[in-house]
Order: structure tokens, then C-alpha cells, then sequence
């Protein structure tokens, strides 16, 4: 065995990153063993299910892939000790949600779940084992992981010595879009100082991708990009929404001004889409922790400019509300609402961070009735993003003000407005005569996504507006 050859993974953490993270390196690696492990049984008991669309994730192109390798070399379990006993290389892939109370609430990344796989690595681990950060983490943060698995370095079981080498290496794969992602990524990146560590996780990766597309730099240096990466991506969605704005009291069309900003090559045409804002768990998440280490480094300008993205992604979806009330006569009290969509993006069922919950909510506290669709999203877990949320009295379960419904065209009987928030691609050909004559009259759609033909809808009798559409 060449002393880099990685026979044994263990993934703590079967989420959005662990769960298909893994089932890509078990379809492209059949020599490795791949275990998921997770503290949750019921979302492992899901990733073990028969039925694979019960997968606790949806996400296209993945259950082929669990159904393909699940079983062979492709493991979810909730035994953690054994799994990482057994590994040579562990990821820690768990979640770093913002700190709600305590130092930096509201801003710092949440490490406790880091911190907890870290003490379990220290405790289970035999042998050499090489640690890897995939979870999204703050500059700095390997150092903590070195520090609690050194504390047990000196433990020695067979005679041997536990060691441990720490690599950063950040997930890129965007939602709705991850097997693809992680089939072709733009770059993988590799941040370390244990060259023969680096070796191992390159050579895993050389099953697939090419090799100048592996770059590898220092540890830090790739926490921090993973951080920037984000950051800049959702700027320039606030620096698109920011324009939206100006196009609709301009007379400007913000899907014209986006295509030809973004055909100069610098600038480039991806995300570009203006909209009710990013949501997602990362975005804001990631940004205020950008926005807390800058602080904490004293560089307060810097932290002021990342901080206003977040605030114009806030500013656009209040701009929405405001918008929808002002067109409806000014009230919505008693009116019925579709609301279309309520993942935060298409292809995905996840609705962390979703615009859809604050607009929603917002909507629900000027007394509208909703009734709300999404191909993928459960009720239970609209329940939960909506009672967890809302803080109304008229919202208990015997006085909901929403209902979940079933079918897509349903949905509109007796409203008085639709409104369009995930781009899901069953939007966007829509029978427009099956629609018209369930509606209240006069009746109103808003298309925060720009995903509707505009012409179809008026000329079937509805008004419309859409984000960026000045008149
Ligand atoms: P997630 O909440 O879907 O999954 C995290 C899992 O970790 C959960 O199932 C949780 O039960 C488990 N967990 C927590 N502590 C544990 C412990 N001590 N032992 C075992 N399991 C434990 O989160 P996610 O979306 O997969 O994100 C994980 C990390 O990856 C975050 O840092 C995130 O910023 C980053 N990231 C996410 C995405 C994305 O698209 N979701 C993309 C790139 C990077
Ligand atoms: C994002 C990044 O794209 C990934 O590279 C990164 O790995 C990931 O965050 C992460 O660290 O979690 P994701 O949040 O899954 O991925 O999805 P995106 O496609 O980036 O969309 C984020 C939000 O921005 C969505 O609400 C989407 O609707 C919105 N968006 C995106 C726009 O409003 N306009 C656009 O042009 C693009």
C-alpha cells in the first residue's frame, strides 16, 4: 500500500454537504470504504431508506447515485465511535449556524459542533489519521481542531501513537446544482502543511477531476477563501437587486441591463438574476462572520462594506412586501395569496435562510390568507419555518392563516394575487386559462424571480409586475 493510499472515510455530518459530498467520492472511489455518520438516527434512518425519494435531501442526479453505490462502499450510520476508529481520513462536514446568544451573537460562526466532532476524533481515533475541515469555518479555526486532537495525541493503544494531520478543504457545490458540482468542479481546493496529508486527499480527488484544477495553499489561506468566495457571490446579487430597484422607477428592464453588463468577459454573465434576495444557510451566515472577524481585526471599514449586503438583501425583500400591499388598494387584510415556491432556490426542498418566510410572514401580520405551494417543500416543514417564525396568535393551529396545497393550478381558487418566489421550471410554462378564471378579480401577479411572460399574463387579464421591470 503506498503510504497515502486512503482505504477508509469516515464523514461526520450527513447533511447537504456530507450526504452528497460522500456519494460522489464512493461512486467515483469503489477501492474506498465511505461512512456518513450523524448524531440525528431519523435523518440517517432516511438516507437507509428503501423508498429513495424519502432521502432526506433532494437533490438531482443523487438517489441514482445512492441507489448505485449504497451498501457497497457508500455507508450512513449513527456509530460513530467504530466509523472513525476505522478511518484514515475524517471529514468533519457538520453544521456552523450563526451564535445566537453569548460573544458575537448574531455574527460569529457557531463552532460548537465542530468542536464536539473534534473531541470525538480525538477519543476514537488509532493510528495516523488525517482530519479534514469541509464544514464552512472561520479563518483560524484548524488551529482549534489541532489543539483539542494534539491534547490526545500522546494516548498510545497497541503501542501505537495517535497523530493527526489537519487539511482545509471547502465545499463549492451550490444546491439544486451539487452532483453536478461536485462531478465537475471549477477548482478543488486543498489548504495544509502535511504534504504527504495533501497527497492522500489529491489523490482522491485525481479519480475524477483534473489535476490543474487541485489547488492546493496554506491552511489559512483556504478557510479564508472559501469565506470570500461566498461573499462575493452574494454581492453581486445585492448589487443586482440594487438595480432592480432603479429600472423600476426608471423604465429600465433589468434583465436587458444585466445581459449587457455581464457580456463583458470581466464582469462576466452568471448571477446576475436580480430577485427577492439570497437566502440559503451560507450567504448571511458566512457574510456576518466575514463582517465579525473584520471587526475583530479592527478593520471596521471593511466590516461596514460586506455588512451592507446584507442589509440591501433585507432592504429588497421589505421593498417587496411594501410593493405588493401598495398595488392591492393599499390593504390585504382579508385577501387570499398564492404564494408559488418556497424553497430558497429551485431543486432543492431546503428553506433555510428562504425569502419566502419573511415574505410570508410578513404578509400573514397584514392579515392575508395564504396558500402555498412548492413542488418539494412539506407542509411540516413550512409549519415549522412559519410557526417558528411568526409570533401571532392568529396563527395557532386551530386559526392558521395559511394552507398547504397539492397541486400547482388548485392553489390559485378564490385568490386575489399569486406570487411567484422559486424559479421552479414548472412556473414557467404555465396554462395561464386554467388560472384566470380561479382568481378573484381584480386580480394581481408578482413575479420576484422575472420568470413569466409578461404579455401572456396581461393579455389573459391580469395585472403583473415583475422585479426590474420599469412599466
Ligand atoms: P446540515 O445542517 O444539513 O448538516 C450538518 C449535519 O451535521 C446535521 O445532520 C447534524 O445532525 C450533523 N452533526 C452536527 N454535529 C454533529 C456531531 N457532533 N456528530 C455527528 N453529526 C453531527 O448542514 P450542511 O448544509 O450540510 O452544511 C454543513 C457545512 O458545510 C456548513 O459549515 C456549511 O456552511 C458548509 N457548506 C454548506 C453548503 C450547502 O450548500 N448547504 C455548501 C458548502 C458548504
Ligand atoms: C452557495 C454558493 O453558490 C456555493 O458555491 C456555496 O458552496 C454554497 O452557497 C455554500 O457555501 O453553502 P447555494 O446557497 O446552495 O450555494 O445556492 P446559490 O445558487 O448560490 O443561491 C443562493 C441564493 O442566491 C438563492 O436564494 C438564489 O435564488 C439566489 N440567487 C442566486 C439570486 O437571487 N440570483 C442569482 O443570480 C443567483
Amino acid at each position: 500500500m503506498l503510504s497515502n493510499e486512503i482505504k477508509n472515510i469516515c464523514c461526520i455530518g450527513a447533511g447537504y454537504v456530507g450526504g452528497p459530498t460522500m456519494a460522489v467520492i464512493a461512486k467515483h472511489c469503489h477501492q474506498i470504504q465511505v461512512n456518513v455518520v450523524d448524531i440525528n438516527p431519523e435523518r440517517i434512518a432516511k438516507w437507509n431508506e428503501t423508498d429513495l425519494s424519502n432521502l432526506p435531501i433532494y437533490e438531482p442526479g443523487l438517489k441514482e447515485i445512492v441507489s448505485e453505490r449504497r451498501g457497497k462502499n457508500l455507508h450512513f450510520s449513527t456509530n460513530i465511535p467504530v466509523n472513525i476508529k476505522n478511518a484514515d481520513m475524517i471529514f468533519i462536514s457538520v453544521n456552523t449556524p450563526t451564535k445566537l446568544k453569548g460573544i458575537g451573537a448574531g455574527q460569529a460562526s457557531d463552532l460548537k459542533y465542530v468542536e464536539a466532532s473534534s473531541r470525538e476524533i480525538s477519543k476514537y481515533a488509532e493510528g495516523f489519521t488525517i482530519v479534514v475541515e469541509k464544514s464552512t469555518l472561520p479563518v483560524k479555526t484548524a488551529q482549534t481542531i489541532k489543539d483539542i486532537l494534539d491534547a490526545s495525541s500522546s494516548s498510545e493503544i497497541n503501542q501505537e501513537k495517535k497523530s493527526f494531520a489537519v487539511l482545509s478543504n471547502p465545499e463549492f457545490l451550490a444546491e439544486g446544482t451539487a452532483i453536478d458540482d461536485l462531478n465537475n468542479p471549477d477548482r478543488v481546493l486543498i489548504g495544509g502543511d502535511n504534504k504527504e496529508a495533501i497527497g492522500s486527499l489529491v489523490n482522491i480527488y485525481s479519480n475524477w477531476v483534473d489535476k490543474s484544477k487541485v489547488l492546493t495553499t496554506d491552511l489559512w489561506s483556504a478557510e479564508l477563501s472559501k469565506l470570500i468566495a461566498n461573499a462575493f457571490l452574494a454581492q453581486r446579487i445585492s448589487s443586482i437587486n440594487t438595480i432592480s430597484a432603479l429600472c423600476e422607477s426608471t423604465g429600465a428592464h433589468i434583465k436587458d441591463v444585466a445581459l449587457a453588463v455581464g457580456m463583458d468577459r470581466r464582469i462576466g454573465k452568471d448571477f446576475l438574476n436580480s430577485g427577492p434576495g439570497f437566502g440559503g444557510s451560507c450567504f448571511k451566515k458566512d457574510i456576518s462572520n466575514l463582517v465579525y472577524i473584520s471587526n475583530h481585526y479592527g478593520l471596521n471599514e471593511v466590516a461596514e462594506y460586506w455588512q451592507k449586503v446584507l442589509t440591501i438583501n433585507s432592504w429588497q425583500q421589505k421593498r417587496f412586501v411594501e410593493l405588493i400591499v401598495k398595488k392591492m388598494f393599499g390593504t390585504i387584510s382579508s385577501k387570499t395569496i398564492a404564494i408559488l415556491g418556497f424553497s430558497f432556490k429551485s431543486n432543492t426542498n431546503d428553506t433555510r435562510e428562504s425569502p419566502a418566510i419573511f415574505i410570508c410572514k410578513k404578509l400573514i401580520e397584514e392579515g392575508a390568507f395564504l396558500k402555498i405551494y412548492d413542488p418539494q417543500v412539506s407542509e411540516e416543514q413550512i409549519e415549522k419555518d412559519l410557526d417558528n417564525n411568526i409570533e401571532l396568535e392568529s396563527n395557532s393551529k386551530e386559526n392558521k392563516n395559511w394552507s398547504f396545497s397539492n397541486s400547482l393550478y388548485e392553489t390559485f381558487i378564490g385568490t386575489d394575487a399569486g406570487i411567484f418566489i422559486t424559479e421552479w421550471e414548472e412556473f414557467q410554462n404555465l396554462d395561464w386559462t386554467k388560472i384566470v378564471p380561479q382568481m378573484r378579480k381584480p386580480a394581481w401577479i408578482f413575479d420576484t424571480r422575472s420568470i413569466l411572460d409578461m404579455d401572456e399574463v396581461k393579455e389573459n387579464g391580469i395585472n403583473i409586475w415583475q422585479v426590474g421591470c420599469g412599466a
